[in-house]
């Protein structure tokens, strides 16, 4: 089976590929790119972030930058239904070798800090690309409790030290010159709207079409998922989106 079919299927009726309602993605985008001129997203998945960002705010450009360009077909169609195709550009490559445009008003990168090898390498190459005045969108996942061995396994795995805690995420942030301005916790809901949304959109597309060669495999693979989260990590596993500013160390010192 093709990854990007699961993919495809998985985030059908939750297109944003992060545990955060659609009203808080409004809220944290107003927040991030209220008033500002561009926007560059590293890991930007389908581009839903910077559809919805372009759609809210007219003097808006945006960039986008993932390694997979599933979904860029349809998010492109729908920035030019809604008349703002000119203004979106999204680059199938890897994000930590993106070199073009900058400095952005804004950055953002939500879930995809594990592609820059962890929260301090992303916060780097965040900055690379952002104006002095610049803010940087940031969504990561933390520890709420020390990781039990169940949640470790249902995450495929995952070490102990893959996460911080939130104050330990937030300590990192700070030490690294950022003035954390807003932030949001995810919460139960949300993460469970995306998980169900997640496993429940490829499983009934799967029964729908029993015969399709990719059918047994999908429904093995979301079964599997779904077994890691409600045996493993549910409730074991926290969401925080951080809205930062690189110019604490102009304050503070440091
Ligand atoms: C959890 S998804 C989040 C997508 C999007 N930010 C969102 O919240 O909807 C993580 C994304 O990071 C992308 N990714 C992983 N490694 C990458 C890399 N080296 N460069 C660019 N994107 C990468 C994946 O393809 C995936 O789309």
């Amino acid at each position: 089976m093709g990854r990007s079919t699961l993919v495809r299927l998985a985030h059908s009726d939750h297109p944003i590929a992060s545990p955060l309602s659609d009203a808080r993605v409004d809220d944290l985008l107003r927040r991030a790119v209220g008033g500002r001129a561009s926007v560059l997203d590293l890991g930007c998945g389908d581009g839903t972030w910077l559809l919805r960002a372009l759609r809210q705010h007219p003097g808006l450009t945006a960039v986008g930058v993932d390694t997979s360009d599933v979904g860029f077909e349809q998010t492109l169609a729908q920035a030019a239904d809604a008349g703002v195709a000119d203004r979106l550009t999204l680059v199938q490559g890897d994000a930590r070798e993106y070199a073009g445009d900058a400095p952005f008003d804004a950055v953002l990168s939500v879930g995809a800090a594990y592609a820059f090898g962890g929260l301090a390498p992303t916060l780097d190459a965040a900055r690379g690309h952002l104006a002095a005045d610049g803010l940087l969108l940031l969504g990561d996942c933390f520890w709420p409790a020390p990781p039990t061995q169940a949640v470790l396994d249902g995450l495929g795995g995952a070490s102990a030290d893959e996460y911080l805690d939130l104050p330990g995420t937030v300590d990192l942030v700070t030490r690294h010159g950022w003035a954390t301005v807003h932030g949001h916790v995810s919460t139960q809901e949300e993460w469970d709207d995306y998980e169900w949304a997640w496993t429940g959109a490829p499983a009934r597309w799967a029964v729908e079409n029993p015969d399709h060669p990719e059918a047994r495999e999908v429904l093995a693979e979301v079964e599997k998922h779904r077994d890691g989260w409600l045996h493993g990590y549910r409730g074991g596993l926290g969401f925080v989106t951080l809205l930062l500013h690189p110019g604490r160390a102009a304050v503070a010192g440091g």
